[in-house]
């Protein structure tokens, strides 16, 4: 650190280690304690050092004890830590932000061609069943109607899939619309039932928060229908001025200690802490509980409009 040879450090004056004669007096021969002091390094400029000061007894005599600690190079190291971390969440922004760009065109590419694609199939298929020349066979009857049942199925099936990937109630209705209707998209049969507490909220939470909120809940309920095992489900949407709290509750089998750490955990965990928020878990057999809690933001021009009724 110091820049000095094997065997220098006993020889040379100590006190010609200190840029400063004041810092020199006062560690090597004042009150024990620590100080910030700048240290010449040989062959380098200056540095900063943390020094502290201690005395020992030895065979009678009293020495004084120095350690140095470079506190360039800690500064250093934070100061690169905090750039990776800003750099880290830059990226994490980005992503989520590409992700919601992606399922956006995804979803308009399912609905624009491959659901017109798959109606003309239907079309083509409807056509052959009603064509009178040449004559019906009855497999010829019974393959066009399959074609056409399975064209159908088909097109309900995009259509889940591109509502899954970007809910067009979000923008449009506000959040708690987009959560019943998510709600209620993914609990069509009976078992698992669903519960949903929303209720009406008084102003309308920024996009980003809305936006944040609705993927947390749309993999939390996901979660449940694909884990849990569960006979109820419930959703509670609260808000006050300070924060909007989603909670997720199953009664499920629990998560299992040794679970795979999933990508939606991540995701969640992410969504809220871009927003500012966090996510809580809370996980034994019979009851899981996820819970997010996403702050809004306190200067009233922050606030997006107003929700009617
Ligand atoms: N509500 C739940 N009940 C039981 N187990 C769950 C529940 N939610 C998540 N898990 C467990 O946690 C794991 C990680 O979940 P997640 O991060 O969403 O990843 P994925 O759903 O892709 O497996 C799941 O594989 C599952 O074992
Ligand atoms: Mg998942």
């Amino acid at each position: 650190m110091l820049g000095l040879g094997d065997g220098e450090v006993g020889v040379i004056d100590p006190a010609t280690l200190f840029v400063d004669g004041d810092d020199a007096r006062a560690i090597l021969d004042g009150t024990p304690g620590d100080r910030d002091a700048l240290l010449r390094r040989r062959g380098n400029g200056p540095f900063e050092a943390r020094v502290c000061a201690r005395d020992a007894v030895l065979a009678g005599a009293t020495l004084r004890l120095v350690q140095f600690t470079d506190l360039g190079a800690d500064r250093a190291l934070a100061a690169r830590l905090d750039g990776q971390r800003a750099e880290l969440e830059t990226l994490t922004r980005r992503l989520m932000s590409v992700q919601e760009d992606e399922r956006a065109s995804l979803s308009r590419e399912l609905h624009d061609d491959i659901g017109q694609a798959i109606t003309a199939i239907k079309l083509c298929a409807s056509s052959l069943m009603h064509e009178p020349d040449p004559p019906r066979t009855s497999v010829v009857t019974e393959t066009a109607h399959e074609i056409g049942q399975i064209a159908d199925q088909t097109v309900a099936k995009l259509r889940d899939l591109s509502l899954l990937l970007r809910p067009p109630q979000l923008d449009a209705l506000g959040l708690e619309a987009a959560l019943r209707w998510q709600a209620g998209a993914l609990f069509r049969s009976e078992l698992p039932r669903i519960e949903l507490d929303i209720p009406p909220l008084d102003c309308r939470p920024p996009r980003d928060v809305e936006l944040a909120c609705f993927r947390i809940a749309q993999e939390a309920l996901t979660n449940v229908l694909r884990h849990a095992s569960a006979g109820r489900v419930a959703l509670h949407l609260q808000c006050d001025d300070v924060e909007l709290r989603l909670r997720i509750e199953d009664d499920g089998r629990g998560i299992p200690a040794d679970h795979r750490a999933g990508l939606g955990f991540i995701t969640m965990r992410e969504r809220a802490r871009l927003v500012g928020g966090a996510l809580r878990l809370d996980s034994r057999p019979g009851r899981t509980t996820v819970e997010a809690v996403l702050p809004l933001p306190q200067e009233s021009d922050a606030r997006v409009g107003v929700l009617q009724g």
